[in-house]
């Protein structure tokens, strides 16, 4: 188990589809718990395989203590809509306002191939269907119509400066600080 080094915005491995899993092995389970510990060490809500250059269909979700090892996950079912701030973990420093569906529902397979079924609404909701547009080469930037769409939220006290200008932007767009940083990040 490790924490790997999360590929960024315009590393062309973000932008591959990942393959299906057929076999449920150790290097599966290896590559679950790097996604794992990678995105509790980012920290964030989820994190899929290409994200660490894996071009494979898995991805982890954890929400409010609860963790979902997703293999070949796919939505089979949505309703609603909801729109809220989003970040990404291969985007650093910046979140937008993104619609998505208010609630999904996911079926996939878990580390050992069985099959289950889970339901997601609101900022789960949301996660699920974050991770699994990167199993699909699609980052939530394509949805903006332009990159000024784009809120810088500082990276976190790495420059304080840099944050303290990111805290007074986002005051002057209307938007609290603490809410922007609080964004689902996956
Ligand atoms: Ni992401």
């Amino acid at each position: 188990m490790s924490v790997l080094p999360i590929l960024t915005l315009g590393d062309p491995r973000l932008r591959l589809r990942g393959q299906p899993v057929e076999s449920f092995n150790k290097f599966l389970h290896g590559l679950i718990d790097d996604l794992t510990d990678t995105m509790r060490h980012a920290p964030g809500v989820g994190l899929a395989a290409p994200q660490l250059g894996e071009a494979l269909n898995v991805a982890v979700v954890e929400v409010e203590d609860r963790l979902f090892e997703l293999v070949n996950p796919r939505i089979v079912r949505a309703d609603g809509e909801d729109r809220d701030l989003e970040g990404c973990l291969s985007i650093p420093g910046y979140v937008a306002y993104v619609t998505r569906k208010e609630k999904v529902w996911v079926v996939a397979q878990n580390r050992v191939g069985k099959k289950f079924k889970v339901a997601g609404s609101g900022f789960l909701g949301r996660a699920f269907q974050h991770e699994l547009d990167h199993l699909q080469g699609k980052l939530y930037v394509d949805y903006l119509a332009s990159p000024d769409e784009l809120i810088p939220v500082g990276r976190g006290g790495m420059d304080e400066e840099q944050d303290q200008a990111a805290d007074a932007e986002l005051e002057r767009r209307g938007i609290d600080p603490e809410r922007a940083k609080a964004a689902s990040r996956g």
